[in-house]
């Protein structure tokens, strides 16, 4: 389990800058009966992150009530790429509650037309038809059901494998817990299912051998059959590490599927949509997937995923098999819509491209600076992930992770708690929209916090 952050206030540097601003104890001390509340009526699950009121945003900033303000590094959790309280996505949702309707179930709305129509219109062939849901979670999930499905429908029983891979998430819900690899998240499940296999990583870290060999002889040692396989799906990049998927591996990982009539799944819910430079992470890859999850950076802020693939895959559910009842919100899409749009006019994608060699530049110097504290340091567009370590080994250091992002955020620069394997993660992810004054500026910040905490 994460540390919690205590609710004791403690005296910080006051702090002043365009961006930033510190002028109360962290936590503030007014803020607590506020915060208790919180702990006492929710689980303990929803505890964990820096103890600050969200209030205000604008752009890449965040206020709390108490005249506190933040460079956001979070974009929440990664959700909010054109930053908060966008003009256009404000009003797109200003209009849309004017027509009095914000639910319409599987009945058409205006939004949902040109929503799908823009989203199908931004993935590459083969990815053609779009299906809108909610959360990733659900992505994930309708994306597994439809490998399995396939397989069925064209005659495959035997193909009951899915594979993923070693330290993935892919969303909390019970499917998509037996497809993450982190056995400690799925310590809950009752019974053996091995139909859900997974295999390392190439991460070059923690699996220092990157060749498709491994994925192959993984496989072989689990007892799996490449015939009875029927769909592989992994993260464009590693969320818990921010570690791009190699390009020979993924080249060849999609030569195998075909052979084997698998299909090729990329969880696209932190990368798409421009994170990584690109508009999809997969667009790094030179191949092309069966079908792609979405999630957070897709809408800005509001809950809808989506799953996007090939027409024979997406339509193996007839009318009104393949529903959900908040499926195409109006309001969702006509959020979405906009923020879509916003980050096309705005060039945000190639915003994330641009400074995206500035933060990687930062994350190598803190590494360099850090005393073998950081083990890996991983970038690529606007996400990287600082992996901290008891030096000389890849054991993860929770505590010194926790402790930067506790450093920051009474600095004046927010990050969401350590992820990833140990907890020994932190994960720097702006808003796309971020300016280069204020992402070095944030840098600097997180700088001098490692430095703090990594002396020896
Ligand atoms: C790569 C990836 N897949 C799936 C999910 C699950 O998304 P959600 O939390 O919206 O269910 C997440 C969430 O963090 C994620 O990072």
């Amino acid at each position: 389990m994460g540390r919690e952050f205590p609710l004791i206030p403690r005296r910080v540097a006051q702090v002043s800058t365009t961006h930033r601003r510190i002028v109360t104890p962290i936590p503030v001390p007014e803020s607590i009966p506020r915060l208790e509340r919180l702990r006492r009526h929710e689980p303990a699950s929803m505890g964990g992150q820096p103890p600050v009121i969200w209030h205000e945003g604008d752009g890449f900033t965040i206020r709390d009530p108490y005249g506190n303000q933040w460079i956001d590094f979070s974009a929440g959790v990664l959700v909010a790429s054109m930053g908060y309280g966008h003009p256009r996505v404000v009003e797109a949702m200003r209009q849309q509650l004017a027509t009095g309707l914000y639910h319409t179930y599987c009945f058409a709305n205006q939004a949902r037309i040109e929503l799908v129509e823009t989203i199908a219109a931004l993935a590459p062939p083969p990815l053609e038809k779009v299906f809108l849901l909610s959360t990733g979670s659900e992505a994930t999930e309708c994306a597994m059901k439809l490998a399995f499905t396939y397989a069925i429908r064209n005659g495959h029983r035997g193909k009951t494998h899915f594979v993923t891979f070693e330290n993935a998430f892919h969303g909390r819900t019970l499917g998509a817990q037996l497809a993450g690899g982190t056995p400690a998240l799925k310590d809950w499940i009752p019974g053996s299912h091995p139909e859900f296999v997974q295999v390392p990583f190439p991460d070059g870290f923690r699996t220092p051998d990157t060749s498709f060999e491994v994925f192959e002889r993984s496989l072989a040692k689990l007892g799996v059959a490449a015939d009875s396989v029927c769909g592989v799906m992994t993260e464009t990049y590693q969320g818990c590490n921010a570690q791009m998927f190699p390009v020979e591996y993924a080249q060849r990982l999609r030569q195998w599927c075909d052979r084997h009539q698998a299909l090729l799944i990329f969880d696209e819910i932190q990368a798409a949509f421009g994170r990584t430079g690109t508009m999809f992470g997969f667009q790094h890859l030179g191949v092309s997937p069966d079908l792609i999850t979405c999630g957070k950076g897709i809408s800005g802020g509001m809950p809808l995923s989506a799953v996007v693939g090939r027409r024979e895959v997406m339509d193996l559910y007839g009318p009104g098999q393949m529903t959900s009842t908040h499926t195409a919100n109006p309001i969702c899409c006509a959020a979405t819509l906009a923020n879509l749009r916003a980050l096309a006019d705005e060039d945000a994608v190639g915003n994330a491209a641009r400074l995206g060699p500035i933060l990687a530049q930062a994350c190598a110097s803190m590494r360099g600076a850090a005393n073998g504290r950081i083990g890996q340091a991983a970038s690529i567009g606007l996400v990287a992930a600082l992996q901290f370590v008891v030096p000389g080994t890849t054991t993860p250091d929770h505590d010194t992770a926790w402790e930067v992002v506790r450093k920051c955020a009474e600095s004046g620069v927010m990050l969401f708690a350590p992820v990833g394997v140990g907890g020994g993660a932190i994960k720097i992810n702006p808003p796309l929209i971020i300016s280069r004054e204020a992402l070095l500026e944030g840098l600097d910040v997180v700088a001098d916090a490692v430095r703090e905490f990594c002396t020896s």
